[in-house]
């Protein structure tokens, strides 16, 4: 039973993209800035490869990463949480949402005043609490709406619950959302109602309802869906999609809830989709440049990995990530444009650095390569599933190599070796070297692979990648001996590709052939067979 945990923290970026001056953002950091904190702790995210992520040097890399990841790029010209997640989730947003810095047009203002009969106050940019002081008064006298907006794409209602009843103030969003379409498509229609006797008491309730814009076309969700399987949204997930594709959701308060019920879905039986956010981050101390609240949140949220691994299951898959950036130390307030983590765990996950890559939707690639859902938007699934693969590519084949490494047994020269040797059928076997305290009967790494490969019938390949270093630390390309070249020459041809790994972060490696390395070779054709 094949499920997903896509765990998205909300607005936490790893670094300025190249377009972030087009957005009014340069020398943004959101992780770079929590990681100066005194409160900062990365241990467990550092473990699956946080660190060796590219353009993460201010951190420390760890030598064997357990996850495979990848830092990534948005192509929308956005960066708010809802044009974050569509575009994880399949979809590109050619232009931001719409914000209104002046205050709504006349054309919406006037169809909204007539399909309500009410009419509109303020109509502007504005404080949630300073509105209600300054119009609230006027409203409970007249009737009127107070209609507001802020720095994002919102259209927000506030009304006294005694002037206008909930529903009443539901179904006055409901208007705005239908007249709110094409160009003036906002982000949230949000009804936001509040009680008291005049300004110096009035209180915004925890009536606060949000309808968000849909997504204009089908996303990863609704694709998994769509195949019987479950999408079980925690959090605003639920929101930000307007409720498409979603099958089961839950609301949280807060990150340390949200982590709660993300643990207790590992107990849920489903197959498909667990797609999370924690919105602390940006709410509660992006937004209010909380530099050490932030770095307390993401502490927690490292804290808690461990618990969340240890229990899940043979066929699960953690992915985690960011919806964008929010410098809590930069110069303003909002959101920072900033490339993306994508960090990805599991048994079926082959661990490995696989660079920078664009768009956010790599993810719902990924995401539908995994649960076998046909799903077409722009972007590659990264190739991290070991069963998924048909035929492993080159990167595959070099990053199974330096995986290898981890099992080698090697007392007496500290140098670890890795070998990952690809069979016709597109099976990878592994293998490491593995010393012996009499010296000679050591052997080498590539012949550990293919000797295990023979052994279990199969002798037809069609690639070696190789890669050792002292200690696991990969200094350039890796050799075969000569040894272990003449017994690949045993069963390979001339022509085979053999790689050596030059770096394994970025990834870099070199494509020689079997006869490059040993032409001349003496094979069993010598000796007539
Ligand atoms: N080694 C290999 O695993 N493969 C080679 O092709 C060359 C050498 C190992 C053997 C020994 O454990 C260590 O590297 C240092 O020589």
């Amino acid at each position: 039973m094949k499920r997903v945990f896509l765990i998205v923290l909300d607005s936490v970026g790893i670094g300025e993209e190249p377009d972030a001056h087009l957005f009014g953002d340069r020398d943004c950091n959101t992780m770079k800035r929590i990681s100066g904190s005194p409160f900062y702790r990365n241990e467990n995210m550092r473990a699956l490869g946080l660190a060796n992520i590219d353009g993460q040097e201010y951190l420390t890399p760890v030598d064997r990463p357990l996850g495979a990841f990848a830092r990534l790029q948005e192509k929308s010209m956005g960066k708010d949480t809802t044009i974050g997640h569509w575009e994880i989730s399949g979809i590109i947003s050619p232009s931001p949402l719409p914000t209104y810095p002046d205050g709504f047009p006349e054309e919406v203002i006037s169809a909204f005043e007539q399909a309500t009969g009410r009419k509109a106050l303020c109509n502007k940019p504005y404080s949630g609490t300073e509105v209600i002081k300054d119009y609230g008064e006027e409203h409970m006298k007249t009737g009127d709406l107070i209609v507001y907006t802020s720095a994002d794409s919102v259209f927000q209602i506030a009304a006294h619950e005694d002037v206008v009843p909930l529903e009443q103030l539901y179904e006055y969003c409901r208007i705005a959302r239908k007249i709110l379409t094409g160009k003036h498509a906002v982000g949230r229609v949000i009804a936001r109602p509040f009680v008291g006797t005049n300004s110096s008491d009035f209180k915004r309730t925890a009536n606060r309802h949000d309808f968000s814009v849909e997504p204009p076309k089908e996303t990863m969700l609704d694709a998994i869906k769509d195949a019987g399987k479950t999408v079980y949204a925690v959090g605003k997930i639920n929101d930000i999609f307007a409720g498409q594709g979603i099958s089961e959701y839950v609301y949280t308060h807060g990150n340390t809830e949200g982590l709660q019920i993300t643990l207790e879905a590992l107990d849920k039986e489903f197959e498909g989709l667990c797609f999370v956010n924690l919105v602390d981050f940006d709410s509660q101390y992006g937004h209010r440049q909380d530099v050490d609240g932030y770095a307390k949140a993401f502490a927690e949220f490292d804290g808690w990995l461990p618990s969340f691994t240890e229990k899940m299951r043979e066929d699960d898959v953690l992915m985690i990530t960011a919806d964008h950036g929010c410098d809590p130390g930069d110069s303003h307030t909002d959101h920072t444009r900033e490339y993306i983590p994508f960090l990805i765990y599991g048994k079926n996950v082959i661990p490995g650095n696989h660079g920078t890559k664009t768009p956010f939707s790599v993810i719902a690639k990924t995401v539908t390569e995994y649960l076998g859902v046909p799903f077409d938007c722009e972007g590659e699934a990264l190739p991290v599933f070991a069963e998924n693969e048909a035929k492993p590519d080159a990167e595959t084949l070099c990053l199974s190599a330096i995986d290898a490494m981890k099992n080698a047994y090697v007392p007496y020269s500290g140098y670890k070796v890795g070998a990952a040797l690809l069979t016709k059928d597109g099976k990878i076997y592994q293998g490491c070297n593995i010393e012996n305290a009499a010296y000679s009967p050591s052997v080498c790494a590539e012949r550990t692979a293919v000797f295990k490969a023979v052994s279990e019938g199969n002798r037809e390949f069609e690639g070696i990648a190789v890669t050792g270093g002292p200690d696991g630390k990969i200094e350039g390309a890796f050799p075969p001996c000569g040894v272990c070249r003449q017994v690949l020459a045993e069963f390979c041809s001339p022509e085979m590709p053999v790689y050596l790994i030059e770096s394994a972060s970025p990834l870099k490696f070199k494509e020689l052939t079997l006869g490059a390395l040993l032409p001349e070779s003496f094979t069993p054709k010598n000796l007539g067979r």
